[in-house]
């Protein structure tokens, strides 16, 4: 059987297993979903946000891409963003990103990777912002992984300074944001910065004082 085909046939035996085990799951999920969270993760293939946290098909809206970036120009983000926002109303947003990130380490080295650096060029703002920090880590490992933090922490605060987000703080006290990063060596995901529903963002420049009336 070919690698792909192998797919499709332990596609089979899940569907069949779910139906054994509870044999309204499928149909309960086919005419709504109702997620609490919207998760933002790396594309990395060893950090699968439903296995990782145990939940279920319909738990959890995701958009993943390289570094678990939300960069406010990126209309597949925000697309997301103001579904899981607006229509899904999920109460939490986690931002997820892993130790050892081949993202952040290629944006935080001098080599160019063709396409992609234009990519990679947020997390070298983010490096940019928090240097004097980063150059205090002798430890080429360690800072890198202090960068995935940071980076995990700017993420957030992205989120936070969208006007969809700021909208629904207002209209109904949610979501909180969540700033996670997955130990790729024991599975265990380090909460490492959070923004709670109308919270006060770190410059008021990002707060927008009259978002009644106006859409985005
Ligand atoms: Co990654």
């Amino acid at each position: 059987m070919k690698d792909y085909q192998q797919l499709l046939s332990a596609n089979k035996a899940w569907a069949a297993r779910m139906v054994q085990e509870d044999p309204d799951f499928f149909q309960r999920l086919v005419d709504i979903q109702k997620p609490n969270f919207l998760w933002i993760g790396c594309s990395d293939s060893r950090v699968p946000p439903n296995e990782i946290t145990q939940t279920r098909p319909g738990d959890i809206f995701i958009h993943r891409n390289v570094a678990n970036l939300a960069v406010h120009t990126d209309m597949n983000m925000l697309s997301v963003l103001q579904y899981a926002v607006e229509v899904l109303e999920v109460k939490h947003i986690v931002v997820c990103g892993h130790y050892g990130c081949g993202g952040v380490k290629a944006a935080m080295s001098r080599h160019s990777f063709g396409m992609i650096n234009k990519w990679l060029r947020h997390i070298k703002d983010v490096y940019r912002l928090h240097q004097p920090e980063l150059l205090k880590i002798a430890n080429d490992d360690q800072r890198l992984n202090r960068l995935i933090e940071l980076n995990v922490q700017e993420q957030v605060n992205n989120i936070a300074e969208t006007s969809i987000v700021q909208r629904a703080w207002k209209k109904r006290n949610a979501p909180h944001i969540h700033g996670w990063v997955y130990d790729l060596h024991n599975g265990i995901i380090n909460p490492i910065s959070e923004i709670m529903a109308n919270d006060h963002l770190q410059n008021e420049i990002y707060e927008y004082d009259d978002l009644d009336g106006i859409q985005h």
